[in-house]
């Protein structure tokens, strides 16, 4: 079992992950997933102080889901997905994702980020599904990613860099990215 078996590839890969508070409550976070020879089950995640964080420190373990649905994404970024998001509980599959993987954490660099190495134990592909590549849902990933910084700076440079993500979404989105974007418009207002 390698890294590439379930779509990873060299470099960051941005997966929902799935992790479990001690008490056993859901969490579900966009997070990347640092690849340097996806040959391997070896991988390593960079963690801010947030609640993936602090259940892959009580717990050690992490989910990893591949999925192409905006609105997983965007609730993902903002909250944390209910039960009722999921087709499994034991793995956590979310509802129409790609492929799962668990990842045994490790920590190895403390800090703000801390570094965990991820070692790949178990996994499937669910959907052999094709989507040509869409730029309305790559500007939605990269909106996500300055209003998770925007929500905690307020810099205004990241509200134009939002801005410019929305035409993307409105120009070469379905009609899904564009209901996701509202949602994110939403939690920065
Ligand atoms: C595409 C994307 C990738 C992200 N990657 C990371 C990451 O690698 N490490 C991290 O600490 N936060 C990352 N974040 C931010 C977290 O998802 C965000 O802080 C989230 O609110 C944490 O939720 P939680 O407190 O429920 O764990 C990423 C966000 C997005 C949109």
């Amino acid at each position: 079992m390698k890294l590439s078996d379930f779509g990873f590839t060299e470099g960051i890969n941005e997966i929902i992950a799935v992790t479990f508070s001690r008490d056993g409550k859901i969490n579900t976070a966009p997070i990347g997933i640092i690849v340097e020879d996806a040959n391997s089950e070896f991988a390593k995640v960079r963690l801010f102080y947030s609640h993936t964080r602090e259940n892959v420190v009580a717990t050690r373990k992490l989910w990893a889901n591949l999925t192409y649905d905006p609105i997983v994404w965007v609730i993902s970024t903002f909250e944390d997905l209910g039960e009722e998001w999921f087709e499994s509980l034991n793995p956590p599959v979310i509802m129409n994702s790609l492929a799962w993987c668990e990842f045994e954490c490790e920590k190895v660099r403390d800090g703000n980020p801390a570094e965990f190495k991820l070692t790949l134990k178990d996994g499937a592909i669910l959907r052999k599904w094709l989507r040509a590549v869409n730029r309305g849902f790559n500007a939605l990933i990269e909106a996500l990613v300055h209003a998770t910084r925007y929500r905690i700076n307020r810099n205004p440079s990241l509200l134009k860099k939002i801005e410019e993500c929305r035409i993307i979404v409105e120009k070469c989105g379905s009609r899904r990215e564009k209901e996701a974007f509202k949602i994110l418009l939403n939690h920065i207002r």
